[in-house]
């Protein structure tokens, strides 16, 4: 059997992706609303909490450095995704491009494997959420009980800020795509804000002596700093850029797709790199980074480099602007969810719940009930360190898998229009295999059983479901 056997013709592809009406998603979308949707996703958990972790336990002032090469595979991983979303511009992402080319088994890994992409990291982003509400809390003499802010594998029993916070964003894409993106257009904007702010009002506060030696001497462990460090905080500070590739799930709700999606994808990539490599330096400047040690300080960087300004009164409402900008990853997650889910379930591989639009609304509504409870359950009982893994890997082998599906595209399909091309294929996807492919090598083992436990839970649900329903 050739493993092109059923794949999902193109042309099928390309109907579904000009079908309108009522049924289908709405293309409401311009390439604004696409690079904001990419940044709603982007700037979160990552730049607000691992930053601080990295440059204390691995990188100090090179941070920035690992900020930059794991910019580089996330941007090999993009112009691949660029290509298959201006040439397929319908809803599910990397499970629809590999339908296409590498056949239905190869899709349905892959769209079961973004759901530790999409879902379980909008459950890792609340549960940093939480943990950011605690710590404004506090600021006002109160504070949430361990019991209710953590769950049993945490000394708590369940963490509720973080279902709410699940809840609150589910509810908010039930109701509709377009009222979601205003939401997360205000929120980009804030996040935005406060990233500026910081770089531009700590910028001449920096001590340029904190910033001496810029990648401090390797303490004898790999991944301790020196360029090891550097390596290793790279694959950790991954977590900060996943989410560009959520603009190509909504594919199917952009206006001119084939124009807007590599704008969207390749444009909100390159201002979050700049952003993060300047809120870095920042960061490391302002305060020395074995600062950022303490339990405390590593949760939140950006208050413990505040203390460094004249502008501590800023903290709370940079920590309140941190809050909205988690909600805004958390919806736009919980979107690319439900667009993948979505388009399994209308090529017959998932039950048709998941495909179920509402009639006024035109979102499919009922799945997003779904994925509540599901990403709800993850957020009230896992650790936070789990979930986040699993969040990494699973990213990782999806963005391995959208540029071998590039180079088979090229072979298979010379000749079908693409309106943006991956430069230099193969070198480009080959690189990106590479890149992603060692940093997923980083992770710790325990993170790979999970991932390997997923996928064969997925292997039986597919031959027990997929293959006896499926339309191609
Ligand atoms: N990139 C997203 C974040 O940092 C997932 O929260």
């Amino acid at each position: 059997m050739s493993i092109h056997h059923h794949r999902k013709p193109l042309s099928i592809l390309l109907e579904e992706a000009n079908a309108e009406g009522s049924g289908t998603l709405a293309r409401r979308l311009g390439a604004g609303s696409l690079v904001a949707l990419g940044i709603g996703a982007i700037i979160g958990a990552g730049l607000f909490s691992l930053t601080g972790v990295v440059a204390a336990e691995h990188a100090g002032p090179a941070v920035t450095l690992s900020f930059i090469i794991s910019a580089i595979g996330c941007g090999l991983a993009g112009l691949c995704y660029a290509e298959f979303a201006s040439m397929i511009p319908i809803a599910g992402s990397a499970y629809t491009y590999s339908f296409a080319t590498m056949g239905r088994l190869w899709a349905w890994i892959i769209g079961w494997d973004l759901v530790l992409e999409y879902a379980v990291g909008a459950a890792m982003v609340s549960i940093s959420w939480s943990q950011y509400l605690n710590k404004l809390l506090m600021m006002h003499g109160m504070h949430i009980p361990t019991a209710f802010m953590a769950g049993p594998f945490e000394g708590g029993v369940i963490n509720l800020p973080a279902v709410f916070i699940v809840a609150m964003m589910s509810l908010l894409l039930a109701r509709g795509t377009q009222q979601s993106a205003v939401v997360n257009n205000l929120i980009v904007i804030l996040k935005v804000a406060v990233v500026l702010v910081f770089i531009a009002l700590g910028w001449s506060y920096i001590n340029p002596e904190n910033l001496v030696p810029y990648i401090p001497e390797n303490t004898g462990k790999f991944g301790h700093f020196g360029w090891s460090g550097v390596l290793q905080g790279a694959g950790i500070i991954f977590f900060a850029y996943i989410g560009f590739d959520a603009v190509s799930t909504a594919a199917q709700e952009a206006k001119n797709p084939k124009r807007n999606m590599p704008i969207g994808i390749l444009g909100s990539l390159a201002i979050c790199t700049v952003l993060y490599v300047l809120f870095g330096h920042v960061m490391t400047g302002l305060a020395h980074y074995t600062e950022f040690g303490g339990a405390h300080d590593k949760l939140a960087p950006v208050a413990t480099a505040i203390a460094h300004t004249p502008y501590v009164w800023l903290q709370q409402a940079i920590i309140l602007a941190i809050l909205a900008g988690f909600s805004s990853v958390i919806l736009v997650m919980l979107l690319g969810q439900s667009r993948v889910f979505y388009s399994m379930s209308h090529d017959g591989l998932l039950p048709k719940v998941f495909s179920d639009v509402h009639p006024k609304y035109r979102t499919p509504f009922k799945s997003n009930m779904l994925f509540m409870v599901f990403v709800g359950l993850f957020a009230a009982f896992v650790p936070g360190k789990v979930v986040g893994e699993m969040t990494s890997i699973g990213t990782l082998l999806a963005f391995i898998l959208v540029s071998f599906g590039v180079i088979i595209m090229r072979r298979t399909m010379p000749d079908a229009p693409r309106a943006f091309r991956t430069p230099l294929v193969p070198l480009v996807p080959i690189l990106g295999i590479v890149v992603c492919g060692v940093m997923m090598l980083a992770l710790p083992w325990d993170t790979w059983l999970r991932l390997i436990v997923w996928l064969i839970i997925g292997i039986v649900v597919y031959f027990r479901y997929g293959v006896k329903h499926s339309k191609f």
